[in-house]
């Protein structure tokens, strides 16, 4: 994720006595705790829990509130801020024998989402993940991964159906920091031109350095014929399994490298994986996302997770 704005101090906060931080300004409060003891005690049935008409109406608001308070921190696209795990706490931080590999996110209480192109090297038993931290080498918990599904469909040289799941041995406790997303409907259409948030510990630049405190930047979905006359193309942008989101200026908000596999929410549902890009925020050419509502992706998707 790109840092355009050094000196720009904002630090989000889960915070449970509000009153106290109302004098500091750009400090950005998220509040995500309520939803996750609802979360909680409706595990039993968490992908019902995910698609209440009540529950999706929270995870909008809350994710407006970010939104909102993202944009307005500098009245323009922000690119890369740093984000508390609060704001964004369906983050996940992949990790082959501890060393931080890819992003992904919680859709259960026993499932994690990332792409496929993370889970092609490493053995399950090799592979980590790190919940419910800010920070990609402490805090929060790690968990031990029991299983890893790469699509059977996807294909590595034209990237196609990148999307991967990986399964835990016992079921995570939710909180305000480890709460799972709704995923998009089967089917349902992306429009263009609507905000969404991407987030990760990826390279704040290409070819810098990663991030070590989450970050996160508002990203612009992309009608595809705009994506696919976007310069310098050689991977052929396949509309079906994949969808762009980013911005033609320059420099721009996108995802980078050590990003990939982590999530693109819009309106509160998980609509996107990080898939690929070429180089990182050149203006010329946008982020390219898994499309999840790809119904060969869904019912992918869903024929494991409902599973258990
Ligand atoms: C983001 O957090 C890192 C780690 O705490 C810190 O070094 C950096 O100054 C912060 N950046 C901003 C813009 O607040
Ligand atoms: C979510 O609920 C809607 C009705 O509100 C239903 O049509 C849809 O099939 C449900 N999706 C899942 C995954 O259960
Ligand atoms: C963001 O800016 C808009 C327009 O200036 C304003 O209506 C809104 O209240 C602001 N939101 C926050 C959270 O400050």
């Amino acid at each position: 994720m790109l840092i355009l704005y050094q000196a720009l101090y904002i630090v989000i906060v889960l915070s449970l006595s509000n009153a106290r931080h109302k004098t500091v300004k750009h400090r950005i409060v998220i509040d995500y705790s309520e939803l996750a003891g609802e979360a909680e005690s409706n595990k039993e049935n968490i992908l019902k829990f995910l698609n209440e008409t009540r529950v999706q109406r929270k995870y909008k608001s809350l994710f407006n509130s970010l939104l909102n308070k993202l944009t307005n921190s500098t009245r323009r696209i922000v690119s890369g801020v740093n984000t508390s795990i609060a704001a964004v706490p369906w983050q996940v931080s992949l990790r082959e024998k501890t060393y931080p590999i890819c992003g992904g996110s919680v859709i259960t209480d026993l499932w994690l989402l990332t792409a496929a192109h993370c889970l092609l090297r490493p053995q399950a038993s090799d592979l980590s993940v790190r919940l419910g931290s800010s920070w990609k080498t402490h805090g929060g918990e790690m968990y031990d991964v029991k299983e890893a599904y790469v699509h059977p469909q996807y294909a590595r040289n034209t990237k196609v159906n990148d999307v991967g799941l990986i399964k835990l041995y016992s079921p995570l406790r939710f909180s305000a920091k480890v709460l799972p997303i709704g995923m998009i409907e089967k089917k349902a259409r992306l429009l263009a031109d609507r905000n969404a948030i991407v987030s990760g510990w990826g390279r704040l630049r290409e070819g810098g350095p990663s991030a070590t405190f989450l970050q996160s930047s508002t990203v612009m979905t992309i009608a595809m014929k705009l994506c696919r006359n976007s310069g310098l193309d050689r991977n052929p942008i396949d509309p079906v399994s994949m969808f762009c989101a980013g911005s033609f200026i320059q420099p721009s908000p996108d995802a980078c490298h050590g990003d990939s596999g982590g999530p693109l929410v819009s309106d509160g549902v998980l609509i996107g994986v990080v898939s690929w890009g070429l180089g990182c925020a050149r203006g010329n050419f946008p982020g390219v996302y898994t499309r999840l509502s790809s119904p060969v992706i869904w019912d992918w998707i869903h024929g494991h997770i409902m599973k258990t």
